[in-house]
């Protein structure tokens, strides 16, 4: 079922049957911050999608060559790196950069490799005074100045002034560490065209990573990170959460080059269901939650909607632990809906004030053909009070169950390894599909096109 709108600019467009995401905000009772306001409804043709772009090795060595070299990407937290000589390697294809904070707190990022003969000067991360390759013993400072080697007298060609470890841009943004190794590319900033402002009322820079799951998958990394863009797909994948999760009410932007985002909203019933009572909504959620003892049942009171009802069950609780009055501020969207933004090419944060998800897909080491998906949660804390530590990497080989993970025991792990069920199949049918194109759908899916449009810019620049 659906239902046509007509737009503010006279377009006439088709959507689901139901509210509008814009139609629930009506019904906010606290003000609505504007970037919740703001509705792109872009439209960028019908066309398919060649699968060569997930199969071909050639198409994977244009995107090493003309775009993970040229874009900003997520290396780690600002905390993770947080002391003079912190360092934290940044691995992406056949690319290693290693970034660190200097003696005088600043960030700066290297080519992770000796100039003497190659060798790579640093793996995972740590702390070190200098940078001391492990082979012959060639030394640069945290600056990258070259320091000295054993039997110099041997380089007497070598200009110790020049002899710096090459460098790549590296900027900070919510708490986040970014490097381009494109000297000439725009700045962070504006690369991120509105994602900044968007998220000012949210400070990522104020939580703390509070789970970090990094698994395997075997399919190329847009497979992954198509998976997460879109949720159109809950209606076969994840029918469990279809009594709390308005999935073909979700709403879909598109802004610039970089960014786009879904708000898909919580607490309403999916409009592919019927006859589902508040109370249903309210006891699937909680129990997807972990958040119901066994047989534990929750009663909503007569004229109130489930949503209202979770809204208020959760400003309590992140009230108490957050020590803020949120329901003096906090709209019910901010407090429960899944607002997830993207950051052209694979970085996909969540905004709100609930625990906040955040996605990383990258190609695994220089193979097309698997992927590595990385799951952090950043967790707020009371303002004043110190910041919790953050949580090592839990790794997951190709094998493992997301819901393998500690913390991803309940009904989350369950939905992500459901997608995980599909990702390897869709490798594996994209070499089957005789047409050699996929389909996609004109709204729902146009964060995939607008992804696929951005990365066409790059490879075949
Ligand atoms: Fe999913």
């Amino acid at each position: 079922m659906s239902r046509s709108i007509e737009l503010e600019d006279g377009r006439v467009v088709t959507r689901s049957d139901g509210d509008t995401y814009q139609e629930m905000l009506d019904r906010e009772t606290n003000p609505v911050p504007a970037p919740l306001r703001e509705s792109t409804d872009t439209f960028l043709g019908s066309d398919n999608l060649s699968v060569d772009r997930y199969l071909s090795r050639e198409f994977h060595e244009l995107e090493v060559e003309k775009m993970w070299n040229r874009t900003w990407q997520a290396v780690c937290r600002e905390t993770e790196i947080g002391n003079p000589g912190d360092y934290f390697v940044h691995d992406i294809t056949t690319y290693s950069i290693v970034v660190t904070r200097t003696e005088s707190g600043a960030l700066k990022g290297y080519h992770n490799a000796c100039l003497h003969r190659g060798r790579q000067l640093r793996k995972d991360c740590g702390n070190a005074r200098e940078f001391k390759c492990p082979y012959h013993g060639f030394r640069w400072s945290l600056e990258g100045d070259f320091k000295g080697a054993p039997c110099e007298w041997d380089f007497p060609h070598i200009n110790k002034s020049e002899f710096s470890l090459p460098q790549v841009q590296v900027d900070t943004w919510g708490g986040w560490v970014f490097m381009n190794m494109d000297l000439e590319a725009e700045s962070l900033q504006s690369y991120m065209g509105i994602l900044p402002q968007h998220f000012t009322r949210w400070k990522p820079e104020n939580t703390f990573k509070a789970l970090h799951v990094e698994k395997v998958i075997e399919c190329n990394w847009k497979v992954a990170w198509e998976a997460f863009i879109e949720s159109f797909h809950t209606v076969q994948t994840h029918p469990q959460i279809m009594p709390y999760l308005g999935d073909s009410n979700s709403q879909y932007d598109c802004w610039g080059d970089n960014v786009s985002r879904t708000i898909s909203p919580m607490g309403v019933v999916s409009p592919h269901l019927e006859n589902v009572e508040p109370g249903q909504t309210v006891n699937d959620w909680l129990q997807h939650a972990n958040l119901l003892a066994g047989g534990e049942k929750m009663e909503v009171p007569e004229g109130m909607t489930a949503r209202e009802w979770l809204a208020d069950y959760y400003f309590s609780a992140f009230s108490e632990q957050y020590k803020t009055d949120l329901a003096s501020f906090c709209t019910h969207s901010e407090i429960m809906d899944s607002i997830l933004y993207s950051l052209f090419p694979n970085f996909a944060p969540w905004a709100g004030f609930h625990p906040n998800l955040t996605y990383r897909m990258k190609p695994y080491g220089d193979n097309h053909e698997m992927c590595t998906m990385e799951i952090i949660v950043l967790m707020r804390y009371p303002e004043g009070e110190d910041r919790p530590v953050d949580c090592p990497v839990q790794r997951l080989d190709k094998d493992q169950l997301f819901s393998e993970a500690e913390g991803l025991e309940g009904g989350l792990g369950r939905v992500f390894d459901q997608d995980f069920s599909n990702l390897k199949m869709v490798q594996r049918g994209l070499k089957n599909l005789k047409s050699g194109e996929v389909v996609l759908g004109n709204y729902q899916e146009i964060r995939i096109r607008h992804f696929h449009q951005t990365l066409d810019k790059y490879v075949y620049a």
